[in-house]
């Protein structure tokens, strides 16, 4: 819902290393890829949050962008929960690979997309895909490719 946009942010404020984005970029995912993204809340309060798409030319490719769970609510495999509720939704079925970028130094980030794929028994590759000169003057780390297939 746009409700939870302002929220979000707030939470991905609190999950470094991930970029935050400006609310608005927030309220477009919540209103025009509300079918591809999730919000989990805790006794009333926003404790994890999953962006993704369907890159337009690949429509069973399902792209993670950002997975967020609050720091409170952390080891509970809440973060794998929600990736498998999207990948539960009737308009998931068809997608036969999950693709996500990763940094080298985020371990939880790493295993917990490890733990999906095991879970699923779907191999896990990692390719090139943003490496750092592209993020310009910003001190920022490479992002990876991690491709999970078939799910
Ligand atoms: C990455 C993140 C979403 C994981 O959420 P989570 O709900 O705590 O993770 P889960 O409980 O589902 O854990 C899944 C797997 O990751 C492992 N894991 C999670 N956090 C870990 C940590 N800090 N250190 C080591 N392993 C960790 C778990 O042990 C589990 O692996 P296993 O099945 O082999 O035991 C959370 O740590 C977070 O929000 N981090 C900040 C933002 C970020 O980096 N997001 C990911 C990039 S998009």
């Amino acid at each position: 819902m746009i409700e939870d946009a302002a929220g979000i942010q707030r939470l991905i404020q609190a999950s470094p290393p991930l970029d935050v984005n400006s609310t608005y970029a927030y309220l477009l995912l919540c209103r025009h890829f509300r079918d591809t993204c999730v919000v989990a809340t805790r006794q009333g309060q926003l404790a994890g949050f999953v962006s993704a798409y369907f890159p337009p030319t690949q429509s069973n490719v399902l792209f993670i962008w950002q997975v967020a769970v609050h720091p409170d609510a952390r080891g509970c495999r809440l973060g794998q929960r929600m990736l498998e509720h999207l990948l539960a939704r009737p308009l998931t079925q068809s997608v036969a690979s999950l693709e996500t970028t990763v940094s080298p130094s985020n371990q939880p980030s790493r295993r917990m997309f490890a733990a999906l794929a095991r879970a699923r028994g779907a191999a896990c590759v990692e390719e090139s895909m943003f490496p750092p000169e592209l993020f310009g003057q910003a001190d920022h780390e490479d992002e990876r490719l991690l491709r999970i297939a078939p799910l």
